[in-house]
């Protein structure tokens, strides 16, 4: 590593975002250290280190912030809706327990800017459609489990805020994903879940498929190129105690979605719902007028999103 590199700690670094952001960063010459729980599997660079841990345990996340750190990634989470539902406590220990530990020690070593990674899930249904980030966020429900992971990441937006606000970090930016899509995510999610229901048909001519709601749902979906650039933008620009969405404000309900996989696959899908989760919002899109502002512009609509979410996503 040459001695004017800057350095940035990932925690989360080895999930669906944290890989592409590590080699994105590291394509643009950083130095970058993960502290994930796993490691990514079948990647080395010179740039690169990894070390195991849970950012819950102190001691432990004390050694990843040993060197120079310039910046900290928080993105470590454990995500997936049905974990929200079975492990709420465990969700809310890693939420909890980790932001209050990346701060302390972002505030020990003199980091730079610390980046927080939240989520669209804050929000939950808004009444306001596409939502800004000055509208309120919310837990409708405090007795339902699936408020463990809003829950947690409210809290870390407030911790994160409050350490910029009495000026132990020097800077601290909140970022608010909205259902980011790419290949090589896992299946705990709406798009590959659908793609790996339709290829387990062996890509029969007409096939009916069982999805969880009524397909009205409407989202918007982004896809990971497009994240990347959001996040290059707001990490560039990005201001001290200022939150910004990244996401696409191009609205789809999920049989529309399921309709794209049909002409693109050229096949024919039938589809039949059973309730969702409870708890789940009906429409959410993000306004994201303030990363526009920084000239991020959309490269994927969703048709080729998917398009390319197909043609890079390798199913066993
Ligand atoms: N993918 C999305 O669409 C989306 C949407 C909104 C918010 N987010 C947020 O963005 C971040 C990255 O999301 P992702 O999709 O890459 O998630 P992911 O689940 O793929 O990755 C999370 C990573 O965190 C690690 N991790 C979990 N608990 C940990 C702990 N206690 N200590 C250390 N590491 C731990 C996991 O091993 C995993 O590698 C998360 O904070 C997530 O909540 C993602």
């Amino acid at each position: 590593m040459k001695s004017d590199t800057d350095i940035i700690l990932i925690t989360g670094g080895s999930g669906f975002i944290g890989k592409y952001i590590t080699k994105f960063f590291i394509k643009r010459n950083f130095f970058v250290i993960n502290y994930d729980i796993n490691p990514i599997k079948n990647f080395t660079s010179p740039n690169y280190k990894f070390i195991k841990g849970d950012v819950a345990k102190i001691k432990n996340l004390r050694k990843a912030f040993k060197k120079k750190i310039k910046y900290v990634f928080h993105l470590a989470a454990i995500n997936g809706t049905k974990n929200f539902y079975d492990f709420p406590v465990k969700v809310l220990e890693a939420s909890s327990f980790g932001i209050l530990n990346v701060c302390k020690l972002c505030e020990e070593f003199k980091v730079k800017k610390l980046f927080i990674f939240s989520s669209s899930e804050v929000y939950n249904e808004s009444k306001i459609i596409p939502t800004n980030e000055k509208i309120e966020i919310k837990i409708p429900d405090i007795t339902n489990p699936r408020f463990s992971y809003a829950g947690g990441k409210i809290l870390s937006e407030l911790v994160g805020l409050n350490y910029a606000l009495e000026k132990r970090i020097k800077s601290v930016v909140i970022i608010r994903p909205h259902n980011v899509y790419g290949a090589d995510m896992g299946f705990g999610h709406v798009i590959p879940e659908l793609y790996k229901k339709i290829s387990l048909k062996k890509l029969k001519k007409n096939i009916k498929l069982k999805i969880i709601g009524s397909g009205n749902e409407i989202r918007s979906f982004i896809y990971i190129e497009d994240f990347l650039n959001g996040f290059y933008k707001v990490f560039r620009k990005g201001k001290n105690r200022n939150i910004y969405n990244i996401g696409n404000n191009e609205p789809i309900n999920i049989r529309k979605l399921i309709s794209i996989f049909a002409r693109i696959l050229n096949i024919k899908i039938s589809i039949s719902g059973k309730n969702g989760h409870l708890g789940g919002p009906k429409k959410r899109v993000p306004d994201i007028t303030k990363i526009k502002k920084f000239g991020y512009k959309k490269k994927y609509n969703i048709y080729n999103g998917i398009k390319k979410f197909i043609e890079n996503e390798k199913i066993n």
